[in-house]
């Protein structure tokens, strides 16, 4: 144990090394120590602290976390009321002008007089918190509450790693730093899908939320400061509460600038994109740059914010209620809004995908005025409980197709028989009628009459036509388009109807090239079995498992008619090949096609089945467990499967090898104990290419 001397002078040393490299990684984002170099000082002051409780301060870097659950939080009033600003909601240029002009005119300035110079910030999408310093020690975190009186957050704001505990360099005795907590956008996708999976797990008070704000303001009000910890919040600085006047040992800063330049000082963050403007055009080109930049920053703006630079000026200019007359909110078009659901269709797409899409009262959103919105798949749609009828929020960012955020409490809190039903994929093709299938670990369905379904038709006969299968020259993307669009293809079997008189016709179609392309259609009539099947673009049947098929078989009414336990025999091919060749030819559309595609003269050489030999690893049992390093469990279990292993859910003594991947558990003991062999991914690979 260390003297109570040394401890003190190493408790001093380790806490300024660690608030510098605290600061260097969450707040300038430049790190210079590893991690887990980061961790062992951090244990060593632990250590320390826990020798010696009395040297333990409440701005210590180990005091980020702990504390009580609460009942409720006390109330603070705020020694300068928190205003808010004024909300220019004209988003084009004008917004900018307006505010200028405004300026101006309570300035008392004339039309020729020199440009006010301003300081533009982001408007953050968060919640305004005020952080009380005390001799550079934070003392306390309060909300804005009504603006008078917000309430004492104190033990989550701790937690927020981009906050000081203590100011860097000199302090004041007194400031208040006001400013935003927010959650970064791959904070907030990632918390959620944590709570995704606890709900999953069956944790009944876990809820998932609708936007980075919600979720931030929902941890700031936490009442256990464990689950605060545990929900990321992000703080950017933009203003000030109390603070002592240079007489009294305060800074003396005039500007606005100086001021964020010196919270930056003291080691908050304060956004990059912060800039000085001199009159109306340098506003409005800032607007600009922003909108542009929007959503390509890591957190939600919903707007720019203008403040007069000079704080003399700003005292000139004052308020009206409560609000600045020298600072405005310039928005963009909002990203969110609420509409109705009218109904719920499913799409397909060219690659036969379904998809849910609410049909929605129209409604203007991230700039343009929205019709339809994404449910993703079925798991979503019912997560989310959207039904007809409900009231839902509806988020487009960017170029990002529009989607479903969640259903308004007014809505979803209305008794079930006065909803919509609860949303189900059907089991065919809205397209088609074909079966619509959903593999097992997969989330979304497929269309299964991928040569008939009218979806897909473009990318069937795209696929048909490429080089590794039909081959067939001068067929590209914008001449399928044509062809499809004018329906002179409605399935494959019709291109080899399309004479030179129709293809000659065509947009942009040279009599040479028309006579090219039924050339190229001629020739790749003789094809071989092996492009013929790749060529029907059968889902997981790519080039090198049709050739598989095609020597084990021979002839095509092999495949076609193969149950999928003969379809297992083939090398290489899994249950997951082996249903999807079946259900493609249990398809009688699927089949005609190919009737017809060999009626217009498709022919390939046929051969006897290939002599049938045992998989190389037929009546051998494998047991998967843990996480593999490169592989899922399901791929895995495929190949393993293809070489003809059983793939078992437990381990008995009839088992052979146990793959063990990270944090493998009672199965490898058990395997231990029966003295089962026991390999990992590379061993399970190096078996699987000598063998196979
Ligand atoms: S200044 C006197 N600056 O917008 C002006 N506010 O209605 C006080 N906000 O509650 C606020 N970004 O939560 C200011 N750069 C920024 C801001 C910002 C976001 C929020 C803040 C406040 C609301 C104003």
């Amino acid at each position: 144990m260390a003297t109570r001397a040394d401890a003190v002078r190493e408790i001093a040393a380790l806490s300024e090394q660690l608030r510098r490299h605290a600061h260097l990684y969450y707040v300038l984002d430049a790190p210079e120590l590893p991690d887990a170099e980061y961790d062992k000082l951090f244990q060593r002051l632990q250590q320390l602290e826990a020798e010696h409780p009395d040297l333990r301060t409440p701005d210590s870097p180990t005091q980020r976390v702990g504390g009580a659950v609460l009942d409720g939080f006390a109330k603070v009033r705020h020694k300068l009321p928190m205003l808010s600003i004024r909300t220019e909601t004209d988003i084009t240029a004008g917004g900018a002008s307006a505010f200028d002009t405004r300026v101006r005119k309570e300035l008392g300035l004339a039309p020729d007089a020199a440009p006010v110079e301003y300081v533009c910030e982001l408007k953050f999408d968060g919640l305004a918190i005020n952080l009380r310093y005390e001799s550079g020690v934070l003392v306390q975190a309060a909300t804005r509450g009504d603006g008078e009186i917000g309430e004492d957050v104190t033990q989550n704001i701790r937690t927020v790693q981009q906050i000081p505990l203590r100011l860097h360099g000199a302090a004041p005795p007194v400031v208040e730093v006001r400013g935003e907590v927010y959650m970064r956008r791959d904070d907030f996708e990632a918390l959620n899908a944590r709570q995704r999976d606890k709900i999953a797990a069956g944790q009944k008070n876990e809820k998932v939320f609708v936007n980075p704000r919600n979720a931030a303001a929902g941890a700031v009000r936490q009442l256990d400061p464990a689950i605060a910890a545990d929900r990321p919040l992000s703080f950017f600085a933009y203003g000030l509460g109390e603070v002592s006047s240079p007489a009294e040992g305060g800074p003396d800063c005039p500007t606005q600038f100086d001021w964020l330049q010196q919270m930056h000082a003291w080691g908050f963050p304060v956004a990059a994109q912060t800039q000085r403007a001199s009159g109306a055009e340098q506003l409005i080109a800032f607007h600009e740059t922003i909108g542009r930049l929007r959503d390509t920053l890591p957190y939600d703006i919903d707007g720019v914010v203008y403040k007069v630079d000079s704080l003399e000026l700003q005292r000139r200019l004052g308020f009206v209620s409560r609000e600045p007359r020298w600072a405005v909110a310039h928005k963009y078009a909002a990203q969110e809004q609420v509409t109705e659901v009218q109904a719920i269709e499913v799409q397909v797409g060219r690659t036969g995908k379904l998809t849910p899409v609410a049909k929605l009262a129209p409604v203007f959103v991230g700039g343009v005025t929205v019709t339809n919105a994404t449910l993703h798949n079925e798991d979503e749609a019912r997560r989310k409980d959207v039904r007809v009828g409900d009231r839902v929020i509806v988020r487009r960012a960017g170029d990002v197709i529009p989607e479903v955020v969640g259903v308004l409490p007014e809505s979803s809190a209305r008794p079930d028989d006065q909803r919509g039903p609860v949303f189900t994929m059907p089991r065919r093709c809205p397209v088609c009628g074909s079966d619509a299938l959903r593999e097992e670990g997969e989330v979304d369905y497929r269309c299964t009459g991928g040569l008939y379904c009218a979806a897909q038709r473009k990318e069937a006969i795209l696929h048909f036509a490429a080089r590794r299968a039909l081959d067939i020259e001068g067929l590209g993307d914008r001449l399928v388009e044509q062809l499809v669009d004018a329906v002179l293809i409605r399935v494959l079997p019709d291109l080899y109807r399309l004479g030179f008189t129709t293809l000659a016709g065509l947009d942009r179609m040279a009599d040479k090239s028309a006579k090219n392309l039924v050339a190229a259609l001629e020739a790749s009539k003789k094809t071989t079995l092996a492009r013929f099947l790749f060529g029907l673009g059968i889902r997981h049947v790519g080039e090198s498992t049709a050739k598989d098929l095609a020597s084990h078989f021979g002839r095509l009414d092999g495949i076609m008619n193969a149950t999928e336990e003969e379809l297992l025999e083939v090398h290489d091919v899994g249950p997951i090949v082996a249903k999807s060749l079946r259900t493609f030819f249990d398809q009688p559309h699927n089949r005609e096609v190919v009737e017809q595609l060999r009626a217009c003269g498709l022919n390939w050489p046929e051969g006897e089945p290939a002599a049938r030999v045992p998989k190389p690893l037929a009546g051998k049992t494998f047991v998967i467990t843990g996480t593999l390093p490169n592989l899922s469990r399901d791929e895995a279990k495929e190949r393993l499967e293809a070489a003809g292993a059983k793939v078992a859910g437990s381990v008995s003594k009839k088992t052979d090898y146990v793959v063990a991947g990270a944090e493998a558990g009672s199965k490898l003991d058990k395997a231990q104990q029966l003295g089962v062999a026991v390999i990992d991914e590379a061993g399970m690979l190096e078996i699987l290419q000598t063998t196979v």
